[in-house]
């Protein structure tokens, strides 16, 4: 069993695409342990970016990411990381196929509707960044 952390991001949520993104992980078999629906601080956003900071994209990423609410989840399922990273599709939504969750829901490399830890240890900062130990039970 392995957790990662599942974003729907400002684009998606404002288009009222959330519920449909939780419906397509139910679909997947995957189990939601925890949710909360929250709109970042600009500082909230940096941080959770930090690994990004000295990309010339960071400044554009955590302005997008402030601009309206977000979903974070918690996902739980065998190999739970590769198969949202499936399910969304590549970074760039614009490369995305249409059975893709960021095909179907993103525009751009930046506007990708969704975000996903990339390996354990980040899957365990994100969810720490996102969840008390106690929402996760
Ligand atoms: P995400 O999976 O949330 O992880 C980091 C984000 O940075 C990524 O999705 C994209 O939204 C964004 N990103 C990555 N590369 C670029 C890029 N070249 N230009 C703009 N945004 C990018």
């Amino acid at each position: 069993m392995q957790r990662t952390l599942a974003l729907v991001k400002p684009d998606a949520y404002a288009a009222g695409h959330a519920g449909a993104i939780l419906a397509k992980i139910q679909e997947s078999g995957l189990s939601v342990v925890g949710a909360r629906s929250l709109h970042l601080t600009r500082a909230q956003a940096e941080g959770f970016y930090h690994v990004h900071s000295e990309r010339p994209f960071f400044g554009d990423l955590c302005t997008f990411m402030c601009e309206g609410k977000i979903l974070a989840v918690c996902l739980e399922g065998e190999d739970a990381i590769k198969r949202w990273r499936d399910l969304m599709g590549p970074t760039n939504a614009s490369e995305a196929g249409p059975e893709t969750i960021r095909g179907q829901f993103g525009t751009s490399i930046e506007r990708n509707a969704t975000h996903g830890s990339d390996a354990e240890d980040t899957a365990a900062f994100e969810l720490g960044f996102f969840f008390a130990g106690l929402d996760l039970v």
